[in-house]
């Protein structure tokens, strides 16, 4: 570990050619910015988002009832029936699968002289239910009481069984069919584990369904909306691009437990829920209460891409379920349905409001199209299976959608037979756009930060569409997001970019992750059931996409990329709406480094350049709920003088240097 005195912070020397001690300047990069290699596409930095760790049910979701239509296999699963000594026979699950395929259970719960004490039922939440002093609660439920009027009491209770909130509801009687009530009351106390209790008052009986508390500081305040702090933190990265809904979830344990949108869009409750897959994925963190019940769905993503100003990326099921699992695909002549989801998709998304998904779309608030240009057929596939299913949606889709640029799959791994095989054959099919992915070591990340410089420049385009340094290995409960990670992907990253006329489009997975809920690490955003932070891997990943700029200049040393030597890596670009120069610059060494930026092919600069700059003397240093930003940006002046800027690069920093062009 590195224990020097130096200063972390970069700072700026005013050095030509010469040194702070007088000696020559060992690295001099020349940026020509009238040499533009590529377009820098709006696109090119995005993020994944899966349901995985808890991401959208007890994550970004804002519900905090688990198990809110007793529809977990374990219909009981997260609810407790209080007293416990209730008469057999009182509360009672019912299933209406002939009427109802979709949400077939509900709970029965029967009355006598009912009051507190005598029957209610608790839920516990998500690993506890975050609850804010002084903000407000939708509580609401579905329900039919066949008797009398009933009494519903909901009841928010701190882990002392305390009660800090409440609400009571008059249930009319003589409901035959199912109604719907809401109400809200405010929270007295901040807790992060609280529980939801209700009870009754009244005699005969009561059906219960959808029991549901959301808080009304939701994103941009939609009732039964998104967490707003978890949205906050991928907006302010301004993504290019959101990936959703995954990952493997796309694929499925099994076929049956694929992702099929069609599910997951018009109301919540008609929404069918199944099991997560990963749920019971990992030995070493089984999470037998993980289900999704898609109140994230669909047309949520497509709303949250279009609030914070990102292109939705969709990815399909190919009619292939997880290789690693059950490795079932669907029989050639039984594809057709997987193929009309994907058509049917760009009529949801694009299609006007009379056509059939149009309309859906319409009637769920949306009547304007969302603008899909982009979907991805298959995720981790691989094999002639996937070849053979993926030309028949390639044709059906571009015969009818042209426009449609496809991301497929290369496999999970950037190098081996599988991925041989696969970009030989995607490059023969003229892909769009070959999806690679790498779970790797640091190291990884620095030996290949050169990895696009000798790749096609024609042909197939590449979306870097997954990856994270590890710090121990793929799959380890013992992966840390610290500063060695995100620093050697800060490395990887100019190669990136560099390259963006190679690379479209890149972003880190998994996205987020619940500190009780998780079960793959790392992850580029940790959250609570009140609290989120992004890692250091997140603060690299932002300034990446914040100055992403609009072309690829040439930043070189002795005529060569700055790609590794002496632990350097370098990558520039120009903004032409801001007329910046960026220059992106890496030191993985334990050392600081003097260097001087010479700008050439611009007439004038700006006296001052701003130098933003991540740094930590400790690879191991990691973001934390109590110290959020304990690796992040800070920014300096630098001066600029005859076209050149000196620096001092410290150990182990990332910085971004801005200069304006005149
Ligand atoms: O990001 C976690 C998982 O890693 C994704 O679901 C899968 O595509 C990859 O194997």
């Amino acid at each position: 570990m590195y224990k020097r005195k130096f200063l972390s912070a970069v700072f700026a020397a005013s050095l030509s050619l010469a040194g702070a001690n007088g000696q020559p300047v060992r690295n001099i990069f020349t940026i020509h910015a009238n040499q533009v290699k590529a377009e820098v596409k709006p696109t090119m930095w995005g993020v994944f988002f899966e349901d995985i760790n808890m991401g959208a049910d007890g994550g970004i979701y804002a519900e905090l009832v688990k198990n809110r239509s007793f529809e977990f296999y374990k219909p009981l699963m997260g609810w407790t029936v209080v007293p416990r000594q209730v008469p057999e026979g009182t509360v009672v699950v019912q299933n209406r699968r002939e009427s109802n395929a979709a949400n077939p259970r509900y709970l029965h719960i029967s009355l006598v002289n009912a009051a507190r004490g005598s029957v209610g039922i608790t839920n516990e939440g998500f690993r506890g239910m975050g609850i804010k002093k002084g903000m407000k609660y939708d509580f609401s439920v579905m329900y039919r009481v066949p008797g009398t009027d009933v009494k519903l009491h909901a009841e928010l209770v701190n882990p002392k069984g305390e009660k800090i909130g409440s609400a009571t509801l008059n249930l009319p009687g003589n409901t035959g069919t199912w109604k719907k009530q809401r109400i809200s009351f405010e929270a007295t106390t901040t807790e992060q584990k609280a529980k939801l209790s209700i009870w009754f008052e009244g005699n005969g009986g009561v059906d219960l369904d959808m029991v549901s508390l959301f808080p009304q500081d939701t994103w941009k305040n939609r009732p039964g909306g998104m967490r707003a702090d978890m949205v906050q933190l991928l907006a302010d990265m301004k993504p290019g691009f959101i990936r959703f809904p995954g990952g493997c979830i796309v694929e499925g344990h099994d076929l049956a437990t694929r992702y099929q949108w069609k599910k997951t869009v018009g109301p919540v409750e008609d929404r069918q829920l199944i099991v997560n897959r990963w749920n019971t994925e990992f030995a070493h963190k089984p999470a037998p209460d993980y289900f999704q019940s898609f109140g994230l769905g669909f047309f949520e993503y497509f709303q949250i891409a279009e609030d914070i100003g990102a292109e939705p990326l969709p990815i399909l099921n190919c009619g292939m379920a997880c290789q690693f699992n059950t490795a079932e695909v669907v029989p050639m002549d039984e594809l057709q349905p997987y193929v009309q989801d994907a058509l049917d998709l760009v009529e949801f998304a694009n299609g006007d409001v009379k056509t059939k998904w149009g309309k859906i779309r319409a009637d769920m608030g949306h009547p304007a199209p969302f603008n899909l240009k982009m979907m991805g057929i298959g995720n981790e596939n691989w094999g002639p299976q996937y070849v053979e299913r993926l030309k028949i949606f390639t044709k059906a889709i571009k015969d009818k959608y042209p426009f449609m640029q496809l991301v497929n799959s290369s496999g999970t791994d950037p190098n081996g037979d599988r991925f041989d095989y696969l970009n030989g054959e995607l490059r023969k099919m003229n892909a769009d756009i070959i999806d690679e992915h790498y779970y790797r070591r640091p190291e990884w990340f620095l030996q290949n930060a050169s990895r696009y410089d000798n790749y096609p420049r024609t042909g197939s385009k590449i979306f870097a569409g997954e990856y994270a340094a590890q710090s121990d290995r793929t799959v380890s409960v013992n992966n840390k997001n610290n500063w060695q990670t995100a620093l050697s992907e800060a490395a990887f990253m100019t190669g990136l970019e560099r390259n963006a006329d190679v690379v479209a489009m890149a972003s880190y997975a998994p996205l987020f992750a619940h500190a009780e809920g998780w079960q793959w690490t790392p992850d580029l955003i940790w959250v609570d059931n009140l609290r989120s932070y992004g890692t250091p891997d997140y603060q690299v990943q932002k300034l990446f996409s914040l100055y992403k700029g609009t072309d690829v200049i040439a930043m070189l040393q002795n005529n060569e990329v700055v790609a590794g030597k002496d632990g350097l890596y370098g990558s520039a670009v120009i903004d032409k709406k801001t007329k910046e120069i960026i220059v992106k610059i890496v030191n993985s060494s334990d050392k600081p480094q003097e260097a001087s930026f010479a700008f050439e092919g611009v007439s004038k600069l700006a006296p001052k350049a701003t130098v933003t700059t991540i740094a930590s003397r400790d690879l191991e240093q990691l973001n934390s709920f109590d110290n959020p930003l304990a690796v992040s940006p800070s920014d300096k002046q630098a001066e600029v003088k005859n076209k050149k800027i000196g620096l001092v690069i410290s150990p182990y920093s990332f910085s971004v240097v801005r200069v304006k062009m005149l």
